[in-house]
C-alpha cells in the first residue's frame, strides 16, 4: 500500500506492483497509428551538420513500439510523420495515435504532428501541441521554470555572434542549438572557457544549425535524468492505478550519467547518446544513482514542478546537472522522450526499475487514452 502523501512531497522512486504484467486491457482493442521520423526516410544531406539526422527514429524503435502495443490485443503499424500522413490516416482510420515525431522543420516541429492530429481530431499520446513547442525552445522552457522560481543557470541569447556577452555571466560558459534534442550541436567543444572560443561555438551554432545559440553557465557537477509517467489527478480510473503515487505520477528511480567516462569527454552529447549502454566509448549509466535521499527528493520535486509547469502530459524526462555547491539544476525537459528500448535513457531506467518495455508503452498509452476519458 502506498503511504499518503502531501502533493508537494514527492517521495520515490514509486515502487512497481505490476511491473512485469501487462496492465489490463482496454477493451475492445485498438486501432493504433504509430507516428514516427526515421532516420532511413531522412538521408544526411551534405550540407547539414555530421549529427543531422540523430534525432530521428531508427526502424527497430517503431517496431518494438508496435510489438509491445500488439501485447495486449491493440493494432498497431507505423506511419511516417511527413507530408504523407493525412492521407495514410485517411485510410487506416486509427482510434488513437502513438507520437514520437521529431518533425520537419520550424521552430516548433515537434509539435507540427501534434498539431495536425488536433485539426483531424484523433486522439494521441504524451504532450499536446503548447507543451511540445516549449519543451523543444529551450529558452522559452527556462523562462518559464525561472518565472517559476525553479532552478535553472542563467543564459543568453545570441542570435549574431559578435553580440557582447551579457556582465552577469561568466566564463566557463556552456553552449547549444536552442531548439534540438538528442545532443544535436553538442559535444566536448560545448564548453567555453574564453571569450574567443564563445564567438567561434556560437558562430558555429548559427551557421551549421541555422539557429540561436543559447549560452548558459556551465554546471559542472553530476548530470542525473528523471523519468516521470502519468498526469495530475485521481489514479482511481487507471488501468494499473497501484503503478502512481497520490499525486498521479510514478517516478523512477534516479538515473545518473557520468560522461566523463567513454566518448562524451564530460558532456552527453550525440555522440554519446548514440553508442549502446555498456559498448566501447558509452557513458557510464547508474540506475537507481547512489545519491543521499534527499537530493533524490528534491530532483523528484522539481521533476514534478518542471513537468506542470509546462503543461506536458503522459511522460516525459526531465535532465538534471549538479552546480558547484551540489545543488540540482534544471537543465532541460523532453516531452518526446526518445523510446529506443537498448539505448534510450528513458528505457534504461525503466528496465532498471524492473519495468518491462512492454509496459512502459502501454502505460504511455493508457494514461492518453485516460487523459481523452476514452477509458472503457
Ligand atoms: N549548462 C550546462 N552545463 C554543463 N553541461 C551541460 C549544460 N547544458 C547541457 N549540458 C550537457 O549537454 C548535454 C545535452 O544538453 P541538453 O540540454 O540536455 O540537450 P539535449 O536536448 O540535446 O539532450 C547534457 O546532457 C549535459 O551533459
Ligand atoms: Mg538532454
Amino acid at each position: 500500500m502506498k503511504e499518503d502523501r502531501v502533493a508537494d512531497d514527492p517521495p520515490g522512486p514509486s515502487s512497481t506492483p505490476a511491473s512485469r504484467a501487462l496492465p489490463r486491457r482496454i477493451s475492445p482493442p485498438m486501432t493504433v497509428a504509430v507516428l514516427a521520423n526515421l532516420k532511413k526516410n531522412y538521408p544526411h544531406s551534405e550540407h547539414g551538420p555530421s549529427d543531422d539526422a540523430v534525432e530521428y527514429d531508427r526502424e527497430e524503435t517503431v517496431e518494438a513500439i508496435c510489438a509491445a502495443l500488439q501485447e495486449p490485443g491493440h493494432r498497431a503499424s507505423f506511419l511516417e510523420g511527413d507530408e504523407s500522413l493525412v492521407d495514410t490516416l485517411r485510410a487506416l482510420r486509427p482510434d488513437f495515435c502513438f507520437n514520437i515525431c521529431e518533425g520537419r522543420r520550424g521552430d516548433s516541429r515537434e509539435a507540427q504532428i501534434p498539431a495536425l492530429l488536433e485539426m483531424l481530431g484523433i486522439p494521441y499520446t504524451c504532450s499536446r501541441v503548447l507543451a511540445n513547442a516549449i519543451s523543444l525552445d529551450k529558452m522559452i522552457t527556462k523562462r518559464i521554470w525561472r518565472d517559476r522560481g525553479l532552478p535553472t543557470v542563467p543564459f543568453q541569447v545570441f542570435t549574431e555572434s559578435t553580440a557582447p556577452l551579457r556582465s552577469t555571466l561568466r566564463f566557463p560558459l556552456f553552449a547549444k542549438p536552442i531548439r534540438e534534442g538528442s545532443g544535436k550541436g553538442v559535444g566536448p567543444g560545448s564548453v567555453l572557457r574564453t571569450e574567443p572560443e564563445l564567438r567561434e561555438r556560437v558562430e558555429h551554432i548559427l551557421s551549421a544549425y541555422r539557429q540561436p545559440a543559447l549560452v548558459e553557465s556551465y554546471l559542472p557537477g553530476r548530470e542525473f535524468t528523471v523519468g516521470i509517467l502519468g498526469n495530475p489527478g485521481s489514479t482511481e480510473r487507471r488501468s494499473n492505478p497501484d503503478l502512481y503515487e497520490k499525486d498521479g505520477f510514478h517516478y523512477f528511480p534516479v538515473l545518473e550519467i557520468d560522461p566523463n567516462v567513454g566518448a562524451g569527454r564530460g558532456v552527453y552529447g550525440a555522440e554519446a547518446k548514440l553508442i549502446t549502454p555498456g559498448e566501447e566509448g558509452a557513458p557510464l549509466y547508474l540506475c537507481p544513482a547512489d545519491i543521499p535521499p534527499q537530493l533524490q527528493k528534491e530532483m523528484y520535486r522539481l521533476t514534478r514542478s518542471a513537468f506542470l509547469a509546462i503543461g506536458s502530459a503522459d511522460c516525459s524526462r526531465v535532465d538534471f546537472r549538479l552546480d558547484a555547491e551540489g545543488h540540482p539544476n534544471l537543465v532541460e525537459i523532453n516531452t518526446l522522450p526518445g523510446l529506443n528500448p537498448e539505448v534510450s535513457d528513458m528505457c534504461i531506467l525503466s528496465r532498471a526499475q524492473g519495468m518491462h518495455y512492454a509496459v512502459l508503452i502501454n502505460e504511455i498509452l493508457n494514461l492518453a487514452i485516460e487523459r481523452h476519458g476514452m477509458l472503457v
